[in-house]
């Protein structure tokens, strides 16, 4: 609860108010049959006090009713109030911590968990808190009020009272021990379910041309039937309640009105008396059904404030919070990996990257070539920090672990924010978002102007197709940029990477969708326009890189090779095969294609 309290305080007023009306309509309630019972005793068996006396009760009675339905408006309104600002400000931070995580972070949660965890399980916590504020005082006040009167009224009667309690007692804490568990699993099965639907909606192209609807569907049918069973289970103890509690209510008010009519019938009691005491048993039984309410709603709501918290106190496992030079931005470019050896789970035996020394100039075009799988974009990753390096023997000192220095400083003393806005980064993965085309390049810098905007487009080759559209840059893209062609969108991701003028450049195979021509347009547009930002690029085709100032060669996780491309074809056992298998083997004797642009280094 002390975690909470943070979203409780600013709405303290909200919080107090509402149960406070709430304790108006309770003396409403209590009042309303004791009124009854004097209208009934005096007023109609009596009428010892003749037609003003009943006007006079009817009138207090009006008044009542009115202040009763006044409390329980303003009651529900300010839990309302409360609960949903509760709610608001929780999902917030929930949502600011997940922007937070790092990738490691991301991968523990599935997204799909993460969904529900912001929607369902918030709204759950909502619900439960509505309902404690408009009941928490409520129930005890009717039970207490309503005792107290059935006691003055008739103590030997009240004792039907005293018997039923423990019963109902007893049987509410049993439901509640066994449904606890219950929702624990169904919440999770909701999971699964928003997991697969999460995955199946966003992939729907894959699934279709793979003609996979109908696999889909039945591992989506069988997640789902889960689900329905799990509910059950857990409601099948849930709609326990209501008729156990409507049983004990039928048989108390049954007791009473046998024990009390026999005493109507000797004298000993009067009608309106007992009219009031069944409405009195009523209302305690109403009570307890409430608390019971309450409880059982807690218990799903526990399950749902846990798995809440699981994402609260999730460690952020890459923060800046250690950095010795928050205030440094990057200004030359210079990237230099030493002794770096990496993997992505700890424990893990294998290693993706071997210790890898490299040494890259500010200004230098690099590219990064090696087979699929050898660790390519995992190297980059680790410049901007998306991951952190990891040391192969922790408790050295941190200069003679595994490095990444960006200008000679470790990116871990950097802010994250500073050394990120220094780097652009075009992922291999890329993806635009639901918006104009602007908006998107405006990613890179939100201030951009116009003239920004079309020289980054004309450098990425994207200007004139862009001019194409109908809308031109107000051309609406679908979510994840569906609207637009494999190589369109690369070319788009590149412009947006450059908007932020980033001193450092890396492109992960991001021109693997674009036509060889536009491509080397595109590089000749860097080699101009880009003088001072160094550029990685990882590469698929080595005609891509040829005329880079240096191209590292990776396989299984290590260096093989550093040079120029006559450099490599020389000494580079790995990177002469790639040539072979790219271009044929009989030219790989002979010299080199120049580096042209615009042509593809074919046989
Ligand atoms: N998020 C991840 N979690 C765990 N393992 C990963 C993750 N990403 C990559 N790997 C593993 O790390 C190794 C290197 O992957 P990496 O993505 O760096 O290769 P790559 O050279 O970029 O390949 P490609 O040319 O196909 O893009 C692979 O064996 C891969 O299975
Ligand atoms: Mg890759």
């Amino acid at each position: 609860m002390k975690q909470y309290g943070k979203y409780i305080k600013p709405y303290l007023s909200a919080f107090i108010i509402g149960p406070i009306m709430m304790i108006v309509e309770v003396i409403g309630e209590v009042l309303m049959p004791w009124l009854l019972s004097v209208i009934i005793n005096d007023g109609v068996q009596g009428a010892s006090r003749g037609v003003t006396f009943i006007i006079a009760i009817g009138v207090l009675m009006v008044i009542t009713a009115l202040c009763m339905m006044a409390g329980g408006i303003g009651g529900a309104y300010f839990a309302t109030k409360a609960s949903s600002n509760f709610a608001n400000d929780l999902r917030k931070d929930l949502f600011r911590k997940v922007q937070r995580f790092s990738f490691a972070n991301i991968d523990k949660f599935s997204t799909g968990s993460l969904v529900t965890r912001l929607t369902n399980d918030i709204t759950q916590m909502q619900n439960l808190i509505g309902m404690i504020l408009r009941m928490a005082l409520r129930a005890p006040g009717m039970l207490i009020g309503a005792t107290i009167m059935a006691f003055a009224m008739n103590a030997q009667l009240a004792l039907i009272i005293v018997i039923i309690m423990p019963i109902l007692g007893g049987t509410i804490f049993a439901i509640v021990r066994v449904a606890f568990p219950r929702f624990q699993v169904m919440q999770k099965q909701l999971d699964t379910v928003n997991s697969d639907i999460q995955e199946n909606l966003t992939n729907v192209r894959v699934v279709k041309s793979f003609v996979r609807t109908g696999y889909e569907e039945e591992k989506f049918g069988k997640a789902n039937e889960e689900l329905k069973n799990k509910s059950l289970r857990a409601m099948k103890i849930m709609i326990l309640n209501f008729p156990m509690m409507n049983l004990c209510m039928n048989v108390a008010t049954l007791a009473i009105v046998w024990f009390g009519g026999n005493r109507v019938i000797a004298g000993n009691m009067q009608v309106g008396d007992l009219t009031a005491f069944t409405n009195y048993v009523v209302q305690i039984l109403m009570s307890l059904m409430m608390v019971s309410m309450i409880i059982l709603n807690s218990s799903r709501a526990m399950a749902s404030s846990k798995r809440i918290k699981e994402v609260l106190n999730e460690e952020v496992d890459l923060t800046d919070l250690g950095a010795k030079e928050p205030e440094k931005q990057v200004t030359e470019g210079r990237i230099t990996f030493r002794n770096v050896y990496f993997r992505y789970y700890k424990n893990n035996p294998e290693w993706v990257l071997h210790n890898i020394n490299l040494e890259i100039e500010p200004g230098e075009t690099v590219g990064i070539i090696g087979s699929t799988g050898c660790g390519k974009t995992s190297l980059v990753s680790l410049i901007p920090r998306l991951y952190d390096v990891e040391s192969r023997e922790p408790d050295l000192p941190r200069e003679e672990q595994g490095q990444v220095l960006v200008d000679g400083v470790d990116v871990r003393d950097y802010s994250l924010n500073n050394l990120r806005s220094g780097i652009g980064m075009v992922l291999q993965k890329n993806v635009l978002f639901s918006g104009t085309i602007k908006e998107n390049l405006q990613w890179g810098d939100e201030d951009a102007s116009d003239e920004e905007i079309f020289r980054a487009a004309e450098s990425a080759k994207a200007h004139d197709f862009i001019m194409n559209f109908t809308d031109k840059y107000q051309t609406e893209l679908g979510q994840g940029g569906v609207n637009v062609s494999g190589g369109q969108k690369q070319r788009l991701c590149i412009a947006r990477a450059l908007l932020k003028k980033p001193k450092i450049l890396i492109l992960d195979d991001s021109t693997s969708a674009v036509d060889t021509a536009t491509e080397a347009r595109i590089r000749e547009n860097f080699a101009t326009e880009l003088k001072d930002t160094t550029k990685l690029i990882i590469a698929q085709r080595i005609s891509s890189v040829i005329d880079a100032d240096k191209i590292v060669v990776i396989d299984d996780g290590r260096i093989v090779g550093v040079g120029s491309h006559e450099q490599l074809m020389g000494s580079c056992h790995t990177y002469q095969e790639i040539y072979e298998s790219q271009n044929g083997k009989e030219t790989a004797q002979k010299k080199p294609q120049p580096a042209v642009l615009g042509k593809e280094v074919t046989v």
